[in-house]
């Protein structure tokens, strides 16, 4: 695949184009990464001409760049490549428009949706009646893909009419995030792990990703989807898969994409006969953040609600390298602190020579951190220093491989600068695959389906904390503590 000439991106007044894909374009520009002549062309429903969606623009940036980066000369640079064309996507007439606003038809071409799903197939359809879904398009996709395999199943088939699957890029951001990739490195480019890295090695593997925010204004789309669709079918399956996976054999889009997939084949069903063991639901009522009280979330809806806004799970992999290990899960919205990290725990030493010396050892533990601060983190056993008279003291001491020390000169970039170059430049490997999305879909709906049937509602926890205490029940009955 060729480089793209020309961006299209649907939902260019939405927040997320706002918060995410105008400033990654800008960077990305401003570093000199963007084709020369690439064009974006952003499109939304609102009336206005190119030099009102430049003002536009410029505003966005400004919110969500610092001031040092946004040099004058570059956000000129940058606005020049936009212009704007208004689209109403019901409308299908509408959409020569673009094609006209796009140049000509053999340049390869890479299309943004970021609307909402209900637009997706008119859109696609519109797209394909004004000759924009040939063979140079490439088409990326945000979620969410359905809110189950049914819907999923539909939306695929829709696409898949008019792109072939390698023209189509489904976007998991956290596969955007500099520590997932790091992740990769970790086990794939250091001999030491590897051969610890399966159930002869590892006691259980936790994956949290904890929020301090609440609704941010999606009540309509939050309350139909609930933290196991918004985040566990997704992001967290994806951080799950990477750290399964077996070795592949090249990092391409096909070698990466097949091992991931696997692994979510292989996620023990959780549904009606084990639901209420293996899945902790909760829902935050008023409490407080950082000091600062903050209201429940039937109370920011303004309805009562049943949706769940944090889940905890039990999961397992079937497969030979991980018989027996429990992947925990958690993510919820209102915790007491922002917290996304992959937390494994390996075995014990197999026999103590310290024990009759007094000596208590702890098991290695790997703690890769994604938010809010990016680093790695081993912690070993070391030795206090002293002359051991009543016995010998060992301590668990952090091995540390902070990427911003580490790395200080490279600027941390947005997961989306990543994605938006990468499909820019036609490379899928950090895009999901349809196989994946329903393997994702299918064990998911196993889960909810179980929850229906055991008539499971959520457990209120305050905001602030850790979430409801039947959470602590699903590790502790395995004598595990959750890392918080
Ligand atoms: C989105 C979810 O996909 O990811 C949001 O819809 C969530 O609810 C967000 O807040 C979290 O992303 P990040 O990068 O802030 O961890």
């Amino acid at each position: 695949m060729h480089r793209s000439k020309c961006m299209l991106l649907f939902g260019a007044t939405g927040d997320l184009a706002q918060r995410m894909l105008l400033p990654s374009l800008f960077g990305l520009c401003a570093d000199g990464l963007l084709p020369s002549h690439l064009r974006i062309v952003a499109t939304a429903r609102s009336e206005m001409d190119d030099a009102a969606y430049a003002t536009f623009a410029k505003a966005a940036l400004e919110r969500a760049i610092d001031a040092e980066r946004l040099k004058p000369a570059q956000v000129d640079r940058f606005l020049k490549r936009l212009t704007y064309v208004a689209v109403d996507a019901s409308d299908q007439s509408q959409f020569q428009k673009l094609a006209a606003a796009m140049g000509p038809e053999d340049e390869e071409r890479s299309i943004f949706l970021s609307t909402a799903p209900s637009l997706f197939e008119q859109t696609i359809v519109g797209l394909a009646s004004a000759g924009l879904a040939g063979p140079k398009s490439r088409l990326a996709l945000e979620k969410p893909l359905g809110h189950d395999l049914a819907s999923s199943l539909a939306i695929n088939a829709a696409v898949a009419a008019l792109f072939p699957e390698n023209r189509i890029f489904r976007v998991d951001h956290y596969l955007g995030k500099e520590t997932v990739q790091n992740l990769l490195a970790l086990r794939f480019g250091n001999a030491l792990f590897e051969p610890l890295w399966n159930a002869v090695g590892v006691d259980h593997v936790q994956i949290t990703v904890s929020e301090t925010v609440g609704l941010e204004g999606r009540h309509g789309f939050y309350d139909g989807a609930g933290a196991l669709r918004d985040m566990v079918q997704n992001h967290m399956l994806q951080l799950l898969a990477l750290v399964a996976m077996e070795p592949p054999a090249d990092f391409n889009a096909t070698e990466v994409r097949d091992e991931k997939v696997k692994v979510l084949r292989s996620l023990r069903r959780i549904d009606a006969s084990n639901a209420a063991a293996s899945s902790v639901i909760g829902q935050y009522r008023a409490g407080a953040i950082n000091g600062a009280p903050v209201a429940g979330y039937a109370d920011e809806l303004g309805k009562p609600s049943n949706t769940e806004t944090f889940v905890a799970l039990k999961a397992h992999v079937d497969n030979w390298r991980w018989k027996g290990v429990p992947f925990y899960l958690r993510t919820g919205k209102r915790l007491g602190a922002r917290q996304t990290e992959i937390f494994i725990q390996f075995k014990d030493v197999r026999h103590s020579i310290f024990a009759r010396r007094g000596a208590v050892i702890q098991p290695n533990k790997l703690v890769i951190r994604l938010q809010p601060d990016e680093n790695i983190r081993m912690l070993v056993m070391a030795k206090e220093p002293g002359l051991d008279r009543d016995g010998i003291r060992l301590r668990e001491v952090p091995l540390d491989l902070g990427l911003a020390n580490a790395f200080a000169d490279s600027r941390r970039r947005i997961a989306y600068e990543r994605l938006m170059l990468d499909l820019i430049d036609g490379d899928p490997t950090l895009f999901v695959r349809r196989d994946e999305v329903e393997a994702q879909w299918e064990w998911i709906d196993g889960i909810r389906d179980g929850w229906k049937a055991n008539n499971m509602t959520p457990h209120p926890y305050p905001a602030g904390s850790w979430g409801p205490s039947p959470a602590m029940g699903l590790t502790e009955r395995d004598g595990v503590t959750w890392r918080d």
